[in-house]
């Protein structure tokens, strides 16, 4: 076993993220920068401008991460980047970052998928789940249900074939008015609703494991077409579409439980921090007697914490890249 501490970058869309995991003692330090309020104003993120700030931000970041843990690069036994998807312009700054830094102190760059970060993301927590696992993953940018058999050992039940949960819920709230990010505000919204209108569970009555969260905006706007929009009305509206969000994660993931008879469910991505998806899930868990595990919600949304932890393993296993310099828009997990 080798003992080691691993640098992790992430850069991948709007959080500049930079951590130190050490291989026995664990997460030694994290630090994130977002760009969100930046974004905001556009309504949505703009991605030279997300470049621009990664450029800026993550040496200092780096600097600042090493030094509060009083670390030198001798320390270091490899960088650990997000090598996508994401953005390509924003990858690229953690990418040539990184793969500089291991150059200049003779260490090797680790590519890592960001979505292994995040499903990885509940290791760092206190009683980690043990393999094999059910994970769903639920971000901006991804819907999967993934089997994990261990690192590097993932088979894929299921994705969305349309907008992915978190772009389903930004693109919501962009409808009723609410900025970007969408996710938070609407389920802030959702808390004053009442349950007034039903929107379907898509895709939930035919077999498989496949998503598709796109057709809710239909709904969206067919119902704030049948109101005079008052703030009440929308607060119904977000209600109904969270409700219906949460459920069809419910019931998708009961189904993926029970076919692939796993005992362990891991739910990660930015949308596992919204409170009424965990505690819907939590209870669909209980019945059917599955352990659920969780990030603590700062580690749901992107960060540089699971880009070290998924990097350091993958360098204990000895699966990393070499030499090469990652950076994929796309990219298959
Ligand atoms: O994982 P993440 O930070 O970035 C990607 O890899 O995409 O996920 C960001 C997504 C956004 O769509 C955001 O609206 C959503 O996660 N999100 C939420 C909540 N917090 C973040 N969605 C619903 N409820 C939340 N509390
Ligand atoms: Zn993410």
């Amino acid at each position: 076993q080798k003992s080691m501490y691993v640098l992790g970058l992430e850069t991948s869309c709007d959080e500049t993220g930079v951590a130190i995991y050490h291989s026995e003692k664990g997460l030694i330090n994290h630090l994130l920068y977002s760009q969100i309020d930046m974004h905001s104003e556009y309504g949505g993120v703009v991605p030279e401008l997300a470049s621009r700030d990664h450029i800026r931000k993550l040496v200092p970041l780096i600097k600042q991460c090493m030094n509060e843990a009083g670390l030198t690069s001798r320390d270091i036994g490899g960088i650990a980047y997000t090598a996508g998807p994401g953005l390509m312009g924003a990858l690229l700054v953690g990418a040539a970052t990184a793969n500089s830094l291991a150059w200049a102190w003779r260490k090797p760059a680790i590519a890592v998928h960001h979505m292994e970060g995040h499903l990885l993301a509940p290791m760092l927590e206190n009683n980690p789940p043990s393999f094999p696992f059910l994970a769903l993953l639920i971000s901006g940018g991804h819907t999967m249900l993934v089997e994990v058999k261990g690192i590097g050992r993932y088979h894929l039940l299921g994705e969305s074939l349309d907008d992915a949960a978190g772009e389903a819920f930004d693109k919501t709230a962009k409808m009723l008015g609410l900025g970007y990010p969408g996710g938070p505000k609407l389920s802030e919204l959702a808390k004053r609703g009442t349950p007034r209108f039903k929107f379907p569970r898509p895709m939930t009555d035919r077999p498989g494991l496949d998503f598709s969260f796109s057709g809710l905006k239909t709904y969206t706007m067919n119902a704030l077409h049948d109101t005079a929009q008052s703030d009440q009305d929308k607060a119904d509206i977000a209600l109904a579409f969270q409700t219906a969000v949460a459920e069809t994660l419910s019931i998708k993931c009961k189904r993926a439980l029970q076919q692939t008879r796993l005992d362990k469910l891991v739910v990660a991505g930015g949308v596992s921090a919204n409170s009424v998806i965990r505690q819907s899930l939590t209870e669909m868990a209980d019945k059917e007697q599955a352990l659920i595990y969780f990030p603590r919600p700062e580690f749901c949304t992107d960060n540089g914490a699971m880009i070290a932890y998924a990097g350091c393993q993958r360098l204990i296993a000895d699966q990393h890249q070499g030499s090469v310099i990652l950076a994929r828009a796309r990219w298959p997990i």
